[in-house]
């Protein structure tokens, strides 16, 4: 970059466009309500910027489209599968790299090879899908953020980061045998996409490796954490977001991966690992449900998108644009004096709707409150991450709340340009001044798990 510029660009031009549609307030009054009051229900095309998530939501790039055509659908080693194994290899340096259609789908073949009832699977703060994966296998699901990660204003550079004087404590205290593998997640979605420094990482590694137990990484925003890393983490400012990389992933023993994330593509996922036995017994369920080793339930052409975006999602004027976007839309937020967690993450801002509306509490769902305003007001679908996706649902029917009430707003990678960001501040900016008309919501109908996909909501008067 030019030293005497400091404007960071988008740094694409666009080849293709989609348009988006504009809607009324009466139109998305009528829309929201049928919906049920969930934003999961709503159709896309009803929605004007779509913050639900950046899982397989990006735009790809013209080397990744043209890496498409040269896809090879042989069932069995196929040259995609080859290409795709050694972008995955180059950065993670795993032996096994078992192609899978998406992250859970890697979690359920992790977990169902190495969790029984009463295991214990502890995490910095597990994503809601690897949660359920390890809980659908009988065993707990276990958070362990430190005590940064409960803060939301609290400013501090790696708030993902794992206690690792709380592991430690654990793997002292519950058997071996009980607990099969120790995960972080980088960055750390639920707990705000905040990132994990590397001596965490390391320190984790060594807590694990100590006790017999092996660490996964859930790497599936593994760049922009090894991005932040560069940013903030001293020594690393001088080395290459891929080299960083390299570092973080040669701590662990294995990964479960989002291709739909960092992998920059549409679909896709992959679980790696050295383990040989470990590996085959992975191997074999991949096949009674995903597919042959080579494909694991993804087109050729699937897996070519994934080669070529692995690699793109290491360039630094990339990573750079990515994380300024969402602390741009930090910086408008701060200024009108709107709450969220701080610093900005990498994929997303989070909302904290404890702090906005106070006169809400948790079991009215404050986060939902929030989410459906800024869709009713300004036709933006974000994510609650509240009460409703992890509140704990008692057998009498009582809940426990969850320990924050945030909603997300999930940037898609390379879709969204500066004006669509202005836009976003100035709804959020809106709201947030309607905040004492806000009211709760009441669940009137929800699925005895993952709720927040299909629970229908009424309003509270
Ligand atoms: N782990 C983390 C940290 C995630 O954020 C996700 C997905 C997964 C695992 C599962 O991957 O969707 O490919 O099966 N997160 C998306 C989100 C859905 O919106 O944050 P998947």
């Amino acid at each position: 970059m030019h030293p005497h510029f400091r404007t960071i660009i988008e740094p694409f031009r666009i080849k293709t466009v989609e348009p988006i549609q504009f809607t009324t307030w009466e139109q998305r009054a009528d829309i929201i309500k049928a919906a049920g009051y969930n934003l999961f229900l709503v159709r896309a095309e009803n929605v004007l910027i779509d913050l639900l998530t950046d899982s397989g939501t990006g735009a790809m790039s013209s080397f990744q489209w043209a890496g498409m055509m040269q896809g090879d659908e042989s069932y069995a080693g196929a040259r995609s599968f080859y290409k795709f194994e050694a972008a995955a290899q180059r950065i993670t340096g795993f032996k096994h790299i078992i192609p899978t259609h998406q992250g859970r789908a890697a979690e359920r073949i992790l977990f169902g090879n190495v969790c029984k009832p009463g295991y214990v699977v502890p995490n910095n703060t597990h994503f809601d899908t690897t949660r359920a994966n390890v809980e659908c296998q009988g065993a707990q699901a276990l958070d362990l953020p430190c005590a940064e990660a409960h803060q939301p204003a609290l400013i501090a550079p790696f708030k993902g980061n794992m206690d690792v004087d709380a592991l430690a404590h654990i793997l002292q205290t519950v058997p071996r045998d009980q607990v099969p593998v120790v995960m972080l997640t980088v960055t750390n979605n639920s707990g705000g996409g905040q990132p994990v420094s590397m001596a965490n990482i390391r320190a984790v590694s060594q807590v694990c490796h100590a006790h017999g137990v092996p660490f996964f990484l859930d790497a599936c925003r593994f760049a922009e954490n090894a991005f932040f890393i560069k940013q903030r983490e001293p020594g690393y400012a001088d080395k290459t977001a891929l080299e960083i990389a390299q570092e973080m992933f040669s701590y662990a023993d294995g990964c479960t991966m989002s291709a739909k994330k960092d992998g920059m593509a549409n679909i896709g996922g992959f679980l790696a690992l050295h383990d040989d036995d470990l590996a085959q017994r992975c191997k074999n369920t991949l096949i009674l449900t995903e597919g042959f080793p080579t494909y694991g339930g993804l087109a050729g052409y699937d897996l070519e998108a994934i080669a070529v975006g692995l690699e793109e999602v290491l360039h630094e004027d990339y990573l750079r644009y990515r994380l300024r976007s969402i602390a741009y839309l930090g910086e408008k937020l701060d200024a009108a004096g709107v709450p969220f967690m701080k610093p900005t993450g990498g994929h997303a801002l989070y909302l904290d709707a404890a702090a906005m509306l106070p006169h809400i509490p948790a079991s009215h769902y404050p986060a939902q409150a929030l989410a459906v305003a800024l869709y009713q007001e300004g036709g933006i679908r974000s994510v609650e991450i509240g009460s409703v996706m992890f509140g704990r649902v008692h057998a009498d029917g009582s809940e426990e709340p969850a320990a924050l009430e945030l909603v997300r707003l999930a940037f898609p990678r390379r879709v969204y340009t500066q004006s669509h960001v202005d836009y976003v501040a100035e709804v959020v900016t809106y709201v947030a001044r309607l905040k004492d008309n806000l009211r709760g919501y009441r669940i009137s109908w929800q699925p005895p798990q993952l709720r927040h996909f299909s629970a229908q909501f009424e309003p509270l008067r």
